[in-house]
């Protein structure tokens, strides 16, 4: 079996060589820009790693369908940015507040038409499907990245529409990539949708640790200014564990900071202030931490019913590293 560090080596060769077009560079540039910012590459991470479970070494079969899925991510990033009005990721300025938004929709555009490249390029013999679930995951996550733009203007929502919502924007694009490397790796079809289930769960959690990190995180290491999600009144899984456990006054107070005025850099401070107070009385980052455990494990399970040791092994140590995440 194939093991973690030859999947970190090929990612690095993947990612170090990757080509793009160059011309017109104001459409190019941009890509390009996103792409060697980096990222964590779970999605590419994942694919290889379910891959390597039914293979004995690494195939060019994976290469470019792995690669498919780190630039439809990026592709996501570069319009969530311009939808949540984020000015920085990884660090560094964001593409629309570098290029301007019209920029950013287009080069976001042609990464998208990228990915679909990349993705043709699967083996024949699983094509169709390999094209089905990417198809169809790539319209669920715009479905979930409409559904949380809805709900900045809900006053709350429930928790299960809350999962359904970050399913789609991110689960899928998680669990697709663990399907699509046990496919390709030639895995039986109930391993394959196994580790999708796998995958959706670890998405879940790894969604609620981004929006944990949102407001507990370190910027510098999180690369992403902290509380962006309360000055948008995003619903994350914070606001929507608050809500579903506070008290009429509470209740009523959480809802209130939504009205708050967000100009200045001072009211800014002052909404996230508020609202992380509000947390704090509710002991919301404790249930946090505890919901990101409870989904990863419920992931874990999945991988029990279909692992051996060693296979087990790896699922879990990729488990370990996204639930441990800081950034
Ligand atoms: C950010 O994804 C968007 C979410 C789904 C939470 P990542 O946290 O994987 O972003 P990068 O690629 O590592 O920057
Ligand atoms: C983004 O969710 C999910 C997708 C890009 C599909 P967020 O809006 O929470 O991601 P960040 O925090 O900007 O990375
Ligand atoms: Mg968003
Ligand atoms: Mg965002
Ligand atoms: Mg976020």
């Amino acid at each position: 079996m194939i093991n973690e560090a030859q999947i970190h080596d090929i990612l690095t060769k993947l990612f170090d060589h990757i080509e793009f077009s160059s011309q017109p560079s104001g459409l190019y540039d941009p890509l390009r820009y996103m792409m060697e910012l980096g990222g964590k590459r779970i999605r590419p991470r994942l694919c290889l790693t379910a891959y390597a479970l039914y293979k004995e070494k690494f195939g060019e079969d994976i290469l470019q369908p792995a690669a498919a899925l780190e630039v439809f991510h990026n592709f996501t990033l570069i319009h969530d940015d311009i939808m949540d009005q984020s000015p920085i990721r990884r660090g560094q300025a964001t593409v629309w507040n570098k290029w301007g938004e019209d920029t950013a929709i287009l080069s976001g555009d042609v990464m998208c038409i990228d990915s679909f490249r990349r993705i043709s390029k699967a083996p024949a013999k699983v094509l169709p499907q390999v094209i089905e679930l990417f198809s169809d995951t790539a319209a669920k996550v715009c479905e979930g990245q409409q559904m949380d733009m809805d709900f900045e203007a809900c006053e709350e929502v429930p928790m299960s529409d809350y999962m359904k919502m970050i399913g789609l924007k991110t689960g899928v694009l998680i669990a697709a990539s663990a399907k699509m490397g046990a496919l390709i790796g030639g895995a039986p079809k109930d391993e394959c949708e196994k580790l999708y289930d796998y995958g959706y769960s670890l998405g879940l959690a790894f969604q609620v640790a981004d929006d944990y990190l949102d407001a507990y995180g370190d910027a510098a290491t999180f690369g992403k200014p902290i509380g962006g999600d309360i000055i948008n009144n995003k619903k994350s899984w914070l606001t929507t564990r608050a809500l579903e456990k506070a008290d009429n006054i509470l209740h009523q107070q959480i809802i209130d900071v939504a009205d708050m005025p967000v100009e200045t850099s001072a009211q800014r401070e002052a909404k996230i202030a508020r609202m992380k107070e509000l947390y704090d009385k509710l002991h919301i980052e404790e249930d946090a931490k505890y919901e990101i455990i409870r989904l990863t494990d419920e992931a874990m399970s999945y991988a029990a019913t279909m692992s051996n040791g060693i296979r087990y092994e790896l699922l879990r140590r990729f488990a370990e590293r996204l639930v441990g995440r800081v950034k």
